[in-house]
């Protein structure tokens, strides 16, 4: 059978060419379940174990050098080893690497983002996405007075209890009592009647709408003409706070979707990149909002620490990446990314196929399915037989992306990278035809 033979083939290389990650794994699982610390990077026949990555490279533990579009789910934006990034570490880790107090590093970040991003009057700054989405909504309940909390399906902000449905088919989110998730209510992404009936409906009592301005996770779904405009016109009709959630997003932009679409929320959340790749969140907004916070504006302000906010030396190490991410470097990472997509378009042509590919700057996504997505529900449909396979064949052959057919670019990415790249999917594609004719045949032009 096609099938059975192209699995073997491509399994037995990857076999083949990655027997140490094999025995690595072999030891891990002793210790952590599955042998991965994270949902996400598991995947059959094991996972693949890196040593240390280098600009746009990763290298695993057999010498392989791989292309890294990955990049870490996207918290490294300048590839591995960035000078500027090790020099900061460097340097706070020399200087006692944190200290629970405000710093000169925690002023320079929040300055930069102040200025950069539009909804940002004043920050706060935790350790991760997913911290920053419960403040940001835990804000909006305390300033509002108000519980619920509309979010839209195939959205992902983290995996805070109220929030932790997962974009993914094949994982469960048991063991989340029904109390953290009775106010949330949810509506599918680019459903303007939709979300405009549950606004309606329950104004009195919504604090705030949740939304990332393109699914990131959940495929890279562009929000229809009108849409984000329709949810930031409803929401202040109704007395509603609206929450972007720029973790995944930010880096399209230097200041966010909001800033390239100009539409400015009343609160925000970045991360990722905003980290230099250490570990990162942020929550902030309008002035009014945020003083919530503020010890000189009120006598009980809402509670919000953590031993590592602010933590000194990864605010340096973000100023250092942030600050060079600027409009050159996003013109350029996102002229590679429509180079990528141009390419890849070009290819499913060229072999026959009506798969798609979704694209913004640097992030793209590519889609077993055979009509333009503007859904989550027709993600969820794409072939995973096929994201697996591919994803396989690309380590195979030098390309380390995302299983789900996602791809994260870095400023240290050239042109010819990308076009190698294109050509290696190509390959990938042919290789996987026989298969598409056999049992996907929707999928052919
Ligand atoms: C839009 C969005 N929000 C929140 C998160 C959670 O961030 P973290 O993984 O840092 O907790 C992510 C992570 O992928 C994200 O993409």
């Amino acid at each position: 059978m096609v099938q059975e033979q192209i699995e073997k083939k491509i399994a037995d290389a990857y076999r083949e060419k990655f027997p140490m990650s094999k025995q690595r794994h072999e030891k891990l699982i002793n210790y952590i379940p599955g042998g991965a610390t994270r949902s996400l990077s598991y995947f059959k026949p094991y996972p693949i174990h890196i040593d240390y990555g280098q600009g746009a490279y990763v290298y695993t533990h057999e010498g392989h050098k791989l292309l890294d579009v990955t990049n870490a789910y996207g918290a490294i934006v300048h590839g591995h080893g960035d000078p500027d990034v090790v020099k900061a570490v460097q340097e706070g880790i020399v200087k006692g690497s944190q200290y629970s107090t405000p710093t000169d590093g925690q002023y320079k970040l929040a300055k930069l983002l102040c200025e950069r991003v539009p909804g940002f009057d004043k920050v706060r700054f935790l350790n991760s996405g997913t911290e920053a989405t419960m403040f940001a909504m835990r804000t909006a309940r305390a300033f509002t007075g108000r519980d619920k909390i509309l979010k839209m399906s195939g959205g992902f902000h983290g995996t805070h209890d109220s929030v932790a449905a997962s974009t993914k088919k094949n994982v469960i989110t048991a063991g989340i009592p029904k109390g953290m998730t009775q106010d949330m209510l949810e509506v599918p992404f680019n459903d303007f009647d939709a979300m405009e009936k549950v606004i309606r409906e329950n104004a009195s009592d919504l604090a705030a709408v949740i939304m990332e301005p393109f699914l990131g996770a959940g495929g890279i779904v562009l929000p229809k003409q009108g849409y984000l405009e329709h949810a930031r016109k409803l929401t202040k009709d109704h007395n509603v706070i609206l929450i972007f959630d720029e973790i995944f997003s930010f880096r399209v932009n230097t200041g966010g979707c909001q800033k390239l679409w100009g539409i400015t929320p009343d609160l925000t959340t970045v991360g990722k990149v905003v980290g230099g790749g250490l570990p990162i969140g942020v929550f902030g907004g309008k002035e009014e909002i945020m003083n919530i916070f503020c010890h000189e504006n009120t006598a009980t302000p809402l509670y919000h620490s953590g031993t590592f906010n602010g933590y000194e030396t990864l605010m340096q190490a973000g100023y250092a990446a942030l600050s060079k991410y600027d409009e050159n470097a996003v013109g350029y990472i996102n002229s590679l990314g429509d180079r990528f997509q141009k390419g890849l378009l070009e290819s499913f042509v060229s072999n026959g196929l009506k798969i798609q590919s979704n694209q913004i700057g640097s992030l793209l996504n590519l889609h077993f399915y055979n009509e333009s997505i503007t859904t989550a529900e027709q993600v969820l449909c794409s072939e995973e037989q096929l994201h697996s396979l591919m994803h396989l064949s690309l380590l195979n052959k030098g390309i380390f992306n995302i299983p789900r057919g996602l791809f994260i670019l870095s400023t240290s990415i050239t042109e010819n990278e990308i076009d190698h790249m294109v050509s290696k999917i190509d390959e990938t594609l042919k290789e996987l035809l026989p298969l598409i004719e056999e049992k996907y045949n929707h999928l052919l032009l």
